[in-house]
C-alpha cells in the first residue's frame, strides 16, 4: 500500500463515529519470550475477557481472530454461577458488582520489563478495579497484582480480593501440592481435578506454611513431565493466609483464583483507600517442569531474591550441636572448628538471650533481647571480636515477632500481644505472637534488629525464625476492625522488614520458621535464603529440596550438614552441597578423615558456587521415580557443570541404566573428574578422567548410579578444546 492510501485509511477510522470505532475489540497482549496472555475488551457490552493464555502468539492477525474466552476478573452477583475473584458491599446494602472497561496502558519499566495495567469501573457505583501484570520477557515470569478503591461515602466492604483470576482450557487438569508438616516439608503430591472446588489455603497468620507450601504446579492435559507438557508453576507473595482456588465448571473451563485468604478477613476499605494485593507469580512452559522452574530460579536471581547476583556465605551453626547448652568457652571453641572447615562465618542460634527468664529452653525469654550474663558474661562484643580474630564473620539468631509469656516483655506490654481479652492463653510452642499491626509494635521490633546492629556493628547476619503461627486471634490495637487482624499483620511485618532493608541494605539474612514455615517471594525480597525444614536427614533433604526447586534457585535454600541422619559424611555432604552449604554439627567429634573430606569438600563448593548457585538446574532423575536421584548444575554458557548422583535405597540386582546429562553443548568436549572424594578412596566411575561430546552425555550418557545404599557422587564437567 503506498504512503498516500494508508495515510487516507487512518483518516477515515479517525472519522468514523466513536460508536463505530468502539464496536471493534481491543485487544491488551502481556508477553515474555515464551508466553502471551490476551485480553479482549467486547465493544459490546464493554466487559474484559481473557481470550488466551498459552504459547507466545506471534502473528496479529491471529490473535484478531481470537475468541473472546472467559470473563477476567470475575465479580460476584451478576450472571457468573462460580467463585468469584471479587465481593463487595456498597453503602447501600447491594451486593454486586459489574465491572467495565475504562483504558489501559502498557510501558516498558526497565529493559526486559513491561508493566501493563487496566482499569475497570463498575457502571453504577464508583468503585475501581485496577489489574496490573508485570512481564519479565527474558524469565517468561508474570507477576499479578490487583488495586481496589472506591469513592462511595462510607467504607465499601470487601469480601474477595483476589490477586488474579485465570482461566485455562484443557481436556484434563493435574494439579501437584507440595503440602506436609512440620520436619516434613513439600510433599509433591498429583491428583487430577473434576468438576468443583479445590483449595489450597492456610489459616496459619504469621506464617505462610505448615500444611501447605504457597505454590502449585498445574499440568494440562497429560500428568507433568521434567522435559515435555504444558505446565502452569504458580506461587503467592504474602507471609500470611494465602488461597488457591481451582474450579473445574460445567463446560470443563478451569479457573484459578489466588490471593490472601479472605476467611476471616472482610476488610473495610475508606472512601478514596486504595487495597492493594499481594503479587501472583507464574509461568506457563510448553516444554514441561524442568524449563518452568529453569525460568522460576533465574527470575528469582535477578529480581526477586535479596541480592539474587551475590554470593553466598558458608556457615558454621551452633543449633543442632548444642541446642540451649552452651557457654562463652564452648562458643568460642566451635568458632574455632568453623575455622578449622574453612567455612566463611559462624551462626549462634537460640538459648542466648533473657536475664529475668534467661532462655534456657524454649518455655521462656522471647522478648528480652539481652545476652543472658551467666552464660556470656561478656556479651555478644566478645563473641564478634574472637570471631574476627579467627577471620571469620559471626552471625546472630532472633525471633523479632514472638513473645513468651514468660518475659519481661509479656510482663511490661501484654497490650503488645495478639490475645483473646476473656479466655485462657493457647500457646504453640510455649509462645505468642505480637500485634505488628500496631505501628508502635513495628518500630520495637524494628529496634531488636536496629539496636543489635548499634551495638554490634560487626554482626554480619541474622537467622530470623518465627516459630508460632497466630493463636488467640484478637487485636487490642485494632479494636472494632478484627476482621483486618490477617492483612494488616502481614503488612506491618512488611513496614519493618522494609525499614531495615533501607537502613541496611546489605545485610544478608535466613528466614526461617519452625523449620519451612516461610517460603514465599514477597518475604524473600528481604532474605537472601531460607530454612528449607527442620529435618536435616540428607534422604528427607533429597525430597525436601527437590520440591522446593520447583520454584526456588539453590542459592535461595540454606541445606546444613548434621548429625541427624547416620549416613556417612559424604553423603550428608553432597546433599548439602547441592545447596546453600553449611554444618550445624560437632567438627571436633568428626574422625580425622571426616574433617579433610568436609576441608576439600567446603573448598570445591566455594570454587563451583557460581555453577552450583548461579547456574541453571536440571532435574535428572526424581526421587519420587525410585531408588535414586540425580541433579546437575550447567553455567549459563554451559562450559563448565556439576553432577551430583545419588543412590538411597537400590533394591538387589537392580538393573542400573546409564544416566543422561542436560544442559551441555551437544558439539562441546567435557572432560569429566570425579570430586568430593573421601580421603585415601579412588573413584569407581568408569567415566572418571575422560572425554566426551555434549552429544553423548546428554544421549547416550554414564553410569552414575550403583547398587550401594546412601552413597553419592559429585562430577565435575568442564568443557575442554
Ligand atoms: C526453629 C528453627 O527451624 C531451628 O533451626 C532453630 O533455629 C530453632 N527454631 C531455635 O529455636
Amino acid at each position: 500500500m503506498n504512503t498516500r492510501l494508508l495515510l487516507l485509511l487512518c483518516m477515515m477510522i479517525a472519522w468514523l463515529p466513536a460508536d463505530l470505532r468502539a464496536q471493534e475489540p481491543k485487544i491488551i497482549t502481556i508477553s515474555t519470550d515464551d508466553v502471551s496472555l490476551i485480553y479482549k475488551v467486547n465493544a459490546q457490552n464493554g466487559r474484559l475477557y481473557q481470550s488466551y493464555l498459552g504459547k507466545k502468539l506471534s502473528f496479529e492477525s491471529d490473535i484478531q481472530q481470537l475468541p473472546f474466552g472467559r470473563e477476567a476478573y470475575l465479580t460476584h452477583g451478576m450472571e457468573d454461577y462460580f467463585e468469584p475473584a471479587i465481593r463487595v458491599l456498597h453503602n447501600d446494602g447491594n451486593p454486586s458488582l459489574l465491572l467495565k472497561y475504562v483504558s489501559h496502558e502498557s510501558k516498558q519499566t526497565q529493559p526486559g520489563i513491561n508493566e501493563t495495567t487496566i482499569l475497570l469501573q463498575d457502571d453504577q457505583y464508583p468503585v475501581e478495579v485496577k489489574l496490573h501484570f508485570i512481564a519479565y520477557s527474558k524469565e517468561n515470569i508474570i507477576k499479578e497484582y490487583t488495586e481496589i478503591t472506591h469513592r462511595e461515602k462510607k467504607p465499601v466492604t470487601l469480601y474477595n480480593y483476589a490477586s488474579s483470576l485465570l482461566h485455562l482450557d484443557a481436556h484434563t487438569y493435574y494439579l501437584t501440592e507440595f503440602a506436609g508438616e512440620w520436619a516434613h516439608e513439600v510433599n509433591m503430591k498429583e491428583t487430577e481435578l473434576a468438576f468443583g472446588k479445590k483449595m489450597l489455603d492456610t489459616k496459619l497468620g504469621s506464617r505462610a506454611n505448615m500444611f501447605c507450601s504457597p505454590f502449585f504446579m498445574l499440568a494440562l492435559n497429560e500428568k507433568a513431565e521434567e522435559n515435555q507438557g504444558e505446565i502452569l508453576l504458580g506461587t503467592i507473595g504474602w507471609t500470611g493466609n494465602y488461597r488457591f482456588t481451582f474450579e473445574v465448571d460445567n463446560t470443563n473451563g478451569l479457573r484459578i483464583i489466588s490471593g490472601i485468604n479472605p476467611h476471616a478477613s472482610e476488610y473495610t476499605l475508606k472512601p478514596g483507600e486504595t487495597f492493594r494485593t499481594p503479587e501472583f507469580i507464574f509461568t506457563y512452559s510448553t516444554e514441561g517442569t524442568g524449563k518452568a522452574s529453569r525460568d522460576f530460579q533465574r527470575w528469582a536471581r535477578n529480581h526477586q531474591l535479596k541480592d539474587g547476583n551475590k554470593p553466598r556465605m558458608t556457615l558454621l551453626n551452633n543449633w543442632e550441636a548444642t541446642y540451649f547448652d552452651f557457654n562463652e568457652d564452648k562458643l568460642i571453641q566451635i568458632m574455632d572448628e568453623a575455622a578449622e572447615l574453612g567455612v566463611d562465618m559462624f551462626l549462634l542460634d537460640d538459648g542466648w538471650f533473657g536475664n529475668k527468664y534467661p532462655r534456657k529452653n524454649d518455655r521462656q525469654g522471647l522478648g528480652d533481647w539481652e545476652e543472658t550474663a551467666t552464660k556470656l558474661p561478656n556479651g555478644l562484643g566478645k563473641l564478634v571480636k574472637a570471631a574476627t580474630e579467627k577471620g571469620i564473620k559471626f552471625g546472630l539468631w532472633i525471633e523479632p515477632e514472638m513473645v513468651s509469656p514468660k518475659s519481661e516483655l509479656y510482663e511490661k506490654h501484654k497490650d503488645w500481644v495478639i490475645h483473646l481479652p476473656n479466655r485462657d492463653e493457647y500457646y504453640f510452642r510455649n509462645q505468642m505472637v505480637l500485634d505488628l499491626s500496631n505501628p508502635e509494635v513495628q518500630d520495637y521490633v524494628y529496634g531488636i534488629v536496629d539496636n543489635l546492629l548499634t551495638k554490634y556493628p560487626g554482626i554480619a547476619y541474622f537467622k530470623w525464625d518465627c516459630n508460632s503461627p497466630i493463636t488467640n486471634i484478637y487485636s487490642p490495637y485494632l479494636k472494632d476492625k478484627q476482621s483486618h487482624l490477617y492483612v494488616d499483620h502481614v503488612r506491618g511485618l512488611y513496614n519493618i522488614l522494609e525499614r531495615i532493608k533501607q537502613k541496611y541494605p546489605n545485610l544478608p539474612m535466613m528466614l526461617c520458621s519452625g523449620g519451612g514455615g516461610r517460603s514465599d517471594y514477597e518475604a524473600l525480597k528481604y532474605f537472601t535464603e531460607f530454612w528449607p525444614s527442620d529435618n536435616t536427614d540428607p534422604v528427607e533433604r533429597i525430597f525436601i529440596q527437590w520440591g522446593y526447586s520447583h520454584f526456588f534457585p539453590a542459592k535461595s535454600m540454606a541445606a546444613h550438614v548434621t548429625s541427624w541422619g547416620k549416613q556417612p559424611i559424604k553423603f550428608r555432604t553432597d546433599v548439602a552441597s547441592m545447596c546453600k552449604l553449611g554444618f550445624d554439627i560437632r567438627v571436633n567429634e568428626m574422625k580425622p578423615e571426616e574433617l579433610q573430606y568436609c576441608q576439600e569438600a567446603v573448598k570445591n563448593f566455594k570454587r563451583l558456587s557460581p555453577v552450583i548457585l548461579d547456574g541453571d538446574q536440571y532435574r535428572l532423575f526424581s526421587p519420587y521415580e525410585g531408588e535414586h536421584a540425580a541433579v546437575m548444575y550447567s553455567s549459563l554458557n554451559k562450559d563448565k557443570a556439576v553432577l551430583f548422583a545419588f543412590d538411597i535405597h537400590p533394591r538387589y540386582g537392580e538393573i542400573l541404566q546409564p544416566l543422561r546429562l542436560q544442559g551441555l553443548k551437544a558439539d562441546a568436549r567435557y572432560e569429566l573428574k570425579e570430586i568430593n572424594l573421601m580421603p585415601g578412596t579412588q573413584s569407581r566411575m568408569a567415566c572418571n578422567g575422560k572425554t566426551y561430546s555434549g552429544e553423548y552425555l546428554m544421549n547416550v550418557g554414564i553410569p552414575a548410579f550403583t547398587g550401594a545404599a546412601t552413597s553419592s557422587r559429585v562430577v565435575e564437567i568442564t568443557e575442554v578444546q
